[in-house]
């Protein structure tokens, strides 16, 4: 028993040494949620997912009636965050597609954007019953790396690590990150090219045809 807790000190305590703010961002429907409960309950970490933020906290400025989301007041959840921040003395995990936007940059360690296979992304966005043009509007946001160029433009390139999850299991992508996390793997963002993927696949013709119908009103 006491082995097993030395061990589970031991793991908590790897990347512990110094106080981390690390956001984990990416389209809808890549993995966020999953991977930064994982993370959080290894790293002994707070957990902060911002959709759950704005409904608990009421950080609402309107809903979305075509997009059936609410619309968060920016303002209100950046406040929120930083007094988050400064309250917490361990680890924090902040976990949204827009994190990178609502987190003071000055206070992130480390951003991980986490990239999922275009094709796998069209299964999940389908399976939660999305409409059409919101499933496409989010295909088109993960081709076009929305979330990486404002990951990249909020929190400059030498905090920014892509990682793509295709085809890995939740626990595989927490192992990467905390490899990254202990530098025993190099952090690094241009890594993934789904356009060029989906020309090699000779369907990217048929992606963007698809974008431009759903942006129709
Ligand atoms: N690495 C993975 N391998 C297989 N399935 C996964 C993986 N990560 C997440 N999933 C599954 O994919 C779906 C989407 O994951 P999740 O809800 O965590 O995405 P998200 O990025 O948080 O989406 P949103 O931005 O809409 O909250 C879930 O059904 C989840 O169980
Ligand atoms: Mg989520």
């Amino acid at each position: 028993m006491i082995k097993r807790q030395n061990l589970l000190l031991k793991q908590k305590g790897r990347v512990n040494k110094i106080r981390k703010v690390i956001l984990v961002t990416g389209t809808p429907g890549v993995g966020k949620t999953a991977v930064a409960h994982k993370l959080a309950s290894k790293l002994d970490a707070i957990y902060v997912g911002i959709t759950e933020l704005v409904k608990t906290e009421k950080l609402i400025t309107n809903v979305d009636e075509e997009r059936k989301t609410l619309i968060a007041d920016t303002e209100k959840v950046s406040k929120k965050l930083q007094e988050t921040i400064a309250q917490s003395k361990g680890n924090i995990i902040i976990e949204g597609h827009y994190a990178t936007d609502v987190t003071p940059n000055k206070e992130v360690t480390t951003v991980f954007v986490l990239r999922r296979d275009p094709h796998k992304l069209k299964s999940v966005l389908e399976k939660r019953g999305y409409n059409e043009k919101k499933i496409w509007e989010n295909l088109a946001a993960e081709i076009l790396d929305v979330c990486l160029c404002d990951a990249l433009s909020a929190c400059g390139a030498d905090k920014v690590c892509e990682i793509n999850v295709s085809g890995k299991t939740v626990e595989a992508v927490v192992e990467e990150i905390i490899q990254v996390l202990e530098k025993k793997q190099e952090c690094r963002s241009g890594t993934v090219d789904w356009l060029g993927k989906l020309e090699n696949e000779g369907r990217l013709e048929e992606f963007l045809k698809k974008f431009s119908s759903a942006e129709q009103p």
